[in-house]
């Protein structure tokens, strides 16, 4: 075989000139290669069971039993499953110790057999928390361990109907290597106790320490073995406390749960936005109040913006709480649309209270908060606003926005400020639809 090493044409003899493209003393000799064969290969072993129509499996839907904690079910959409394993992540200090032993408590005083495995606290430290959290019940059994084996081996020998262990990173299993806390380690034991769990059918809540930058050796590289992953979330010198479902295979993660961290434990926050709107002083500059929507719950926040002349070079923009993209993207309508020359001033913007609202309802709220400072004009003080801003400078539709204006009505606001598609009235609150960002900030006298 001989191939022109100009055209690539392949010759089953040589000669001096290529047929297919005319030049001279280009034929190389190339070695045979061999084809593949074309065998027909044995099909693969792939185990497994015959394909069954969908509606034909019964669906086990799984039965969640509440964990006495309402704010701990509403996170989990009702509760944890039997059998599942939950992944409980969060800063150190920032409560999960105290949530999971209230967790047990409720538990045990339903009538539930629970194991605590403590690798962190010692037995003693665990009781006398126990004891300031009016957590002691005798069916609470407690183990202070650091050995894998042995964690498995008590909860083989009596299965309890669930178990903590707190923390993850503690346990080691003395048969691999690695150093006690490192990825290895932790994945394996969470490998172990997650089969164990499915085995003996224990409900497993495995505590985990992230670090702000979630970079601590842990939960992360757990989320893809356990069932659901919850994350503790908070200003561990503030008193606020929310609890989000990361990833959760019973249910939606749409739910938030709110805690504070008083004296006695986690409390429930029965009526947030009464506690977002506890220190706020009405008809400041920069300041409104938004009904934003936290998974299914509408909350009352507090938006707050500052104006300020550019200091360096560059204008500063920083944010808390809130979408950084999506303010520079609204500094952009308003510097287009209001003629506000904003994209040369330093503007910050938060939310108070320590909650995040990502949603697009909050357009309209952050960009009358930064016209307001701006300006040095206060909002009207019992004025709510809701409404997506689009480049265009058009208010956009949200959703779920009959609860929205239920929430401000029961706090006492007598308007909200809405887009055109909102409904044209509503029980309590007065509603004042308009098209545009010009409207809007027309209707609230920023100008
Ligand atoms: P902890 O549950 O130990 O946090 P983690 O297990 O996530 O590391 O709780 C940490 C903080 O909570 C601790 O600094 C003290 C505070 N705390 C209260 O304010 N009230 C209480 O009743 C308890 C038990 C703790
Ligand atoms: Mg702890």
């Amino acid at each position: 075989m001989y191939r022109c090493s100009e055209c690539g044409a392949e010759h089953p003899k040589w000669s001096g000139r290529c047929d297919a493209c005319g030049d001279w003393n280009t034929l190389d000799e190339q070695a045979s290669t061999a084809r593949p064969s074309l065998a027909p290969v044995a099909p693969l072993e792939l185990g497994g069971g015959t394909a069954v129509p969908i509606t034909e499996v019964a669906s086990d839907s799984a039965s969640l039993e509440s964990t006495g904690l309402g704010e701990l079910d509403r996170v989990l959409g009702g509760g944890l499953a039997p059998g599942s394993v939950t992944l409980l992540g969060g800063e150190p200090g920032v409560g999960k110790s105290t949530l999971v032993l209230q967790m047990l408590a409720a538990q045990a005083s339903q009538g539930s057999q629970c194991l605590y495995v403590t690798g962190e606290e010692s037995a003693s430290q665990v009781a006398a928390r126990a004891a300031r959290l009016d957590a002691l019940d005798e069916r609470i059994m407690l183990v202070s361990e650091n050995s894998l084996p042995r964690v498995l081996g008590t909860l083989e020998a009596d299965p309890p109907a669930l178990c903590v262990i707190d923390s993850i990173q503690t346990l080691t299993d003395p048969s691999t290597e690695s150093a006690p806390g490192s990825v290895t380690q932790v994945r394996d034991c969470a490998h172990r106790i997650v089969g164990a769990a499915k085995a003996l059918g224990v409900t497993v809540v495995i505590v985990g320490h992230v670090t702000k930058e979630g970079a601590l050796a842990g939960p992360r590289v757990l989320e893809h073995v356990v069932d659901t992953v919850l994350q503790l979330e908070g200003d561990r010198h503030g008193e606020l406390r929310v609890l989000r479902a990361v990833k959760h295979r019973f249910g939606s993660t749409q739910e938030i749960g709110l805690f504070s961290m008083a004296s006695g434990g986690l409390e429930s926050v029965s009526d947030p936005s009464a506690l977002f709107l506890s220190d706020r002083r009405a008809g400041l500059p920069g300041s409104v109040v938004v009904p934003a929507m936290e998974g299914q719950r509408p909350l009352l926040v507090e938006v707050q913006a500052l104006v300020n002349q550019r200091q360096m070079a560059y204008p500063k923009r920083s944010v808390q709480g809130l979408d950084g993209g999506r303010l520079e993207l609204l500094m952009a309508v308003l510097q287009r649309h209001e003629e506000l020359k904003v994209m040369d001033m330093d503007v910050y913007a938060m939310v108070a209270g320590g909650v995040k609202v990502t949603e697009p309802g909050a357009d309209l709220g952050i960009c009358a908060a930064v016209v307001s400072s701006h300006y040095k004009r206060g909002c009207p003080e019992q004025f709510v606003l809701c409404g997506e801003v689009g480049l265009g400078g058009e208010l956009r539709r949200v959703n779920r926005i009959e609860q929205r204006l239920a929430e401000a009505a029961r706090h006492g606001f007598t308007t909200a400020v809405v887009p055109k598609s909102a409904p044209a009235s509503h029980p309590g609150i007065e509603v004042m639809r308009v098209p545009t960002l010009d409207a809007a900030m027309a209707v609230l006298d920023l100008y």
